[in-house]
């Protein structure tokens, strides 16, 4: 103990500067989905997160009652109908702008334009630059991952319109099985920014 400060200041100084623990750090992912393929690319980035110390709680966007200031960061993703990310994700951004503009923030568009090369990403995706610039919102991080084609799933009217979106985009009219556009690749990039976005290594699986 240096002699010049008494032992209760040193016992205190100790606890300051004794090693440092990072505190876990707490992640909200928050999505809108229809069919299920957001959640589950909200499901991949959690476990990422997890596995590089990050402790996360999932919320579909309309169960979402916390305030955002209790995480240090929200990740917050929705998939494209007909040309438009889910209202619900709007109104929380719109509803939350000072407390998202506090925290660290990621936000992902799921769609299936994404598929096609030029249109992948978050700078050239049309459904995700439009959006952000009707939002005038700027997260710390931003993606955009290719979605879902699910023929057999669709009601009559859904699978001629995207019969429709997909003759115009070159893309199949028709298929038994469901085709899956994610890459998975593309997602885990995403999740290991998260983790840098944190300052956490994110060195990965
Ligand atoms: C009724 C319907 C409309 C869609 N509209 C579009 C669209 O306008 N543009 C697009 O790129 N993808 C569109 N998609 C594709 C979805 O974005 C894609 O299937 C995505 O994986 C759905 O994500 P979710 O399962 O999380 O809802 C549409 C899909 C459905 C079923």
């Amino acid at each position: 103990m240096p002699w010049c400060l008494p032992r209760y200041i040193y016992r205190d100084k100790k606890t300051i500067y004794g090693p440092m623990k990072h505190p876990a750090r707490k992640i909200a992912i928050i999505y809108a989905t229809i069919d299920g393929q957001t959640l589950k690319i909200c499901q991949v980035i959690s476990k990422f997160l997890n596995k590089n110390n990050l402790q996360t709680e999932m919320y579909p966007v309309e169960s979402f009652k916390e305030d955002p200031l209790t995480f240090d960061a929200l990740v917050i993703g929705a998939s494209i109908r007909y040309g438009k990310h889910s209202p619900l994700i709007s109104n929380f951004i719109s509803n939350n702008r000072d407390k998202l503009s506090r925290i660290k923030t990621a936000f992902f568009s799921v769609n299936l334009v994404a598929r096609k090369k030029g249109k992948d990403d978050p700078g050239s995706n049309p459904y995700l630059t439009r959006f952000l610039k009707k939002m005038v919102w700027k997260p710390g991080l931003s993606g955009v991952f290719a979605g879902k084609l699910d023929y057999p799933s669709y009601s009559f009217i859904d699978r001629v319109m995207i019969q429709l979106i997909m003759k115009l985009t070159g893309g199949p009219t028709r298929s038994e099985k469901p085709v899956e556009y994610t890459d998975w690749e593309k997602v885990e990039e995403f999740s290991r920014e998260i983790c840098k976005m944190n300052d956490l290594p994110g060195s990965g699986e």
